[in-house]
């Protein structure tokens, strides 16, 4: 049998799309397991938590400490490949990557995005959600391109929108089934990768 797949996960906030995959993926599990988790920011809460969950590989590399966006790439593609990750994903990770990060990655890189792609692309996807009247909303998983949000879907899943619904309390429906679909559409991106 062949080894686990090495996972690497890139975040920017709170991380709980990350603890999901790390609970998913862990050190007993023989398709995959995390074993790298990268901020672009050290107050990002999610490194602690990838810290308490026993994640390997636990890294901030800080923004603005590097003196370009490309030298800055290089510092988390270098930690990727220190580690031979098999497959990076995105997990609030608010930093557009560039061109030559994304084919660095190509086919080997998801992100999880809080609606039914292809609507509401980038920010404020709740809201937008609630301002058109929809009556669901969802989550994607997708291969990252370097087109904000527009690669190849691997899976989606939706949810109503209900009465008396807030940005805050659809978010929360949208966030609980995130953390179920993730790790399914992790699993099927991972058939694809040799
Ligand atoms: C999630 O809603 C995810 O879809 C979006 O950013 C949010 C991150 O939340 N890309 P968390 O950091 O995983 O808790």
């Amino acid at each position: 049998m062949s080894l686990p797949k090495r996972i690497g996960v890139l975040i920017s906030g709170r991380g709980s799309n990350m603890a999901t995959l790390a609970r998913a993926f862990g050190p007993d599990n023989p398709q995959a397991q995390v074993v790298t988790v990268l901020a672009d920011n050290a107050a990002a809460q999610g490194l602690t938590l990838a810290r308490d969950l026993g994640v390997p590989h636990v890294h901030a590399c800080e923004y603005g400490q590097y003196a370009s966006k490309a030298l800055f790439e290089q510092a988390l593609i270098d930690h990727l490949q220190q580690q031979n990750i098999d497959l990076v994903c995105l997990a609030g990770y608010m930093r557009l990557l560039s061109r030559d990060f994304c084919a660095q990655f190509a086919g080997k890189m998801l992100n999880i995005h809080p609606s039914l792609l292809p609507l509401y692309k980038g920010l404020d996807t709740h809201q937008r959600a609630l301002a058109a009247g929809d009556t669901r909303a969802g989550c994607t998983v997708h291969y990252v391109t370097p087109q904000l949000d527009s690669g190849d879907i691997v899976a989606q899943a939706s949810v109503p929108i209900v009465a008396g619904d807030t940005e805050a309390t659809l978010a929360q429906r949208v966030l609980r089934m995130e953390h179920v679909l993730y790790p399914q559409a992790v699993r099927a991106a991972l058939v694809n990768i040799a």
